[in-house]
């Protein structure tokens, strides 16, 4: 997900004095520089699901990820979850298995908008839950996360998860953007960040976007959705935009427990 190579550049760049990127501040940099991969502890609520998917423990017994990382709505006893942990191999890790998942209703793939879904777990994970936002972001730095491909072509996944901090696009240069791939974005279903050195890949989806709530808490604002490759010139990585599924999303949680 964060791509080495990229960073380095990056770190130059700031070490130089010089702006690593418009709209990017030295918080943020040094979030990306000294945070290639996340301290034990410091996303206690990402979570790894065996799909190849990432997720956030919004409830002690809820996990939330993209719509396209699972089957569908229905009971589902396949899907096993790791957690508490950076280090996937970690003895440290909690581990629960998936009993019932609702996928958003609406749910097409993911380029058409409503990439969420809630999943309840067999027990209760005795680890910090992470909130969702309430009110749509329009600009500034989120950090995201995952365990998935650092580089578009590798074919690996990482061990240890990585996070990075991304600038919004707007959504109007982002639809542009995707239009010459003849993609149609859902404005207010979906939200785009990412730049040529910071983005999410492919083993990420699901996988929360982060910024600082009121109280310096961490507040979950989007879900990792898709994009045209990873980090390429132009071309954003999408995320669900949780401001708009907040209500469908903690209805959804409710009747998880039914
Ligand atoms: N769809 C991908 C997944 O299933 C996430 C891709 C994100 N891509 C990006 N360029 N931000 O893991």
């Amino acid at each position: 997900m964060v791509r080495k190579a990229a960073l380095l550049a990056l770190t130059v760049v700031v070490l130089l004095g010089q702006p690593a990127e418009a709209g990017s501040d030295r918080r943020a940099a040094r979030d990306v520089i000294g945070g290639l991969v996340a301290p034990q502890g410091m996303f206690p609520w990402a979570v790894r699901l065996s799909m190849g998917c990432g997720g956030t423990l919004i409830e002690p017994r809820v996990v939330l990820t993209a719509g396209h990382c699972v089957d569908g709505t229905g009971q589902s006893d396949s899907i096993r979850v790791t957690a508490g942990v950076t280090d996937l191999k970690s003895r440290r890790a909690q581990t629960a298995r998936s009993v019932r998942v609702i996928r958003a209703e609406g749910f097409i793939d993911e380029t058409r908008g409503d990439d969420w879904a809630v999943v309840r777990l067999d027990r209760p994970l005795r680890l910090p839950t992470v909130a969702l936002a309430k009110d749509a972001i329009g600009a500034g730095q989120f950090v995201v996360m995952g365990w998935g491909q650092t580089r578009e072509a590798s074919i690996e996944q990482e061990e240890r998860l990585h996070y990075a901090s991304v600038p919004i696009v707007p959504d109007e240069k982002c639809a542009a953007a995707y239009q010459k791939a003849a993609v149609a974005l859902v404005p207010d279903e979906q939200l785009c960040a990412g730049s040529t050195t910071a983005d999410t890949c492919q083993g990420d989806s699901g996988g929360p976007m982060v910024g600082h709530g009121r109280h310096g808490e961490w507040v979950q604002v989007g879900i990792v959705s898709w994009g045209l490759g990873c980090a390429r010139d132009g071309f954003p990585g999408v995320y669900t935009q949780l401001s708009t599924f907040r209500p469908a999303i903690k209805d959804a949680v409710r009747r998880l427990r039914l």
